[in-house]
């Protein structure tokens, strides 16, 4: 009843995902293993570590994802014979940790025989809107914001895609990482920043809204966060206490107003009526709010990713896979990762 099974995996960064999915793209399993914990003292994730972590962990979560599929269609585990293609992320990400995922996926295609379909981790992210809005279809802009990457994309179509800006310094997800380092909030940022913006009053403090009105889609990080860690050290020297949740707010209020900005021009400029997010920022519920509120009153439907699929998934890889698998898109055993693969 299933029809065609296609199983992939993602191991791009520091989480280790398997997962498959029929061929109406609906999830039977999504298993993400993350190696977190052990990146979190450093405050960034260390690219040999996240290697060594995908491959302790990459056979388990082979074998967590084939057994929950199973149990999605009632029987014990699935085996490689009823699959009927492997999907990989071959980039971009960091290359020791692609190697593992690209390693895997190969050596399972060369022991069965299954075709092998290559992967571009962003269009994963972009992908992973089909999850709330299955109708989702180009032309549309999207914005693809986590800790490597901050594009604004405009989608001609599926697989046409023409990238209007991207960042000249930090992304926007690093940027976040920065503050809660200098914080010493601990790693990732994200989460415990927008905890603690919920609380805050985003107009408390100024903050530079870089490039705000640079007539182009470039964005600038690193200015903000250095704004923000002066800001830091200047009322610890005058020996004022910070307040968290205005400086959470006050920031995050910087990075969304320019996000915003730039994202309404392109979909007016553009002409499209539909406007998404991907990547793990896009998590983050007061820039969520922020594009429903802008760009409701314009008529524009905003689709963002369940929260499970913002953050680095291989469900999200699976149903880029799938339309690959459909299209007869298969890649040679020889595939290599590609870190910098563009999109
Ligand atoms: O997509 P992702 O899981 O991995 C990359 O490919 O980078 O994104 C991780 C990034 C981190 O920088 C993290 O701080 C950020 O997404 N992030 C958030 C939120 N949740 C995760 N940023 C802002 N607000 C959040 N709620």
């Amino acid at each position: 009843a299933a029809g065609d099974l296609v199983l992939s995996i993602e191991s791009s960064c520091d989480e280790t995902a398997i997962a498959v999915v029929d061929s109406h793209g609906t999830v039977c399993s999504s298993v993400v293993a993350t190696s977190i914990d052990f990146h979190a003292r450093f405050g960034g994730v260390v690219p040999e570590i996240a290697s060594r972590k995908h491959v302790e962990a990459i056979v388990g979560v082979y074998e967590e994802a084939m057994a929950q599929a199973g149990s999605h269609f009632g029987c014990d585990t699935l085996t490689a014979a009823d699959l009927s293609a492997v999907g990989v992320t071959a980039g971009p990400g960091l290359v020791g940790a692609l190697v593992v995922g690209v390693a895997f996926a190969k050596g399972l295609c060369a022991s069965t025989g299954l075709p092998l379909i290559a992967v571009h981790h962003l269009e994963g992210h972009l992908l992973a809107n089909l999850f709330e809005t299955p109708d989702l279809k180009p032309p549309f802009v999207a914005s693809l914001v986590s800790g490597g990457n901050t594009m604004l994309v405009y989608v001609r179509g599926w697989g046409d895609y023409q990238i209007l800006g991207t960042t000249i310094d930090d992304a926007v997800g690093e940027a976040f990482d920065k503050v809660a380092k200098a914080l010493g909030l601990g790693y990732p940022g994200g989460p415990v920043i927008s905890r603690l913006a919920a609380k805050g009053n985003p107009c408390a403090i100024h903050f530079p809204r870089a490039m705000m009105h640079s007539g182009d889609y470039q964005f600038s990080l690193s200015g903000l966060k250095t704004a923000v860690i002066t800001y830091i050290e200047g009322e610890n020297r005058a020996g004022r206490p910070i307040d968290l949740p205005d400086l959470a707010a006050s920031f995050e209020a910087a990075v969304i107003d320019v996000q915003v900005a730039k994202a309404v021009t392109a979909v007016e400029q553009t002409g499209v009526s539909d406007f998404c997010v991907g990547g793990g920022v896009a998590a983050n519920p007061q820039l969520r709010e922020a594009y429903r509120k802008a760009f409701d009153k314009r008529g524009v439907r905003v689709t963002v990713p369940p929260m499970r699929a913002c953050g680095d998934n291989a469900a999200m890889i699976s149903v880029a896979a799938l339309r690959s698998y459909r299209a007869r898109n298969f890649a040679p055993l020889t595939l290599d990762a590609d870190p910098n693969a563009p999109l």
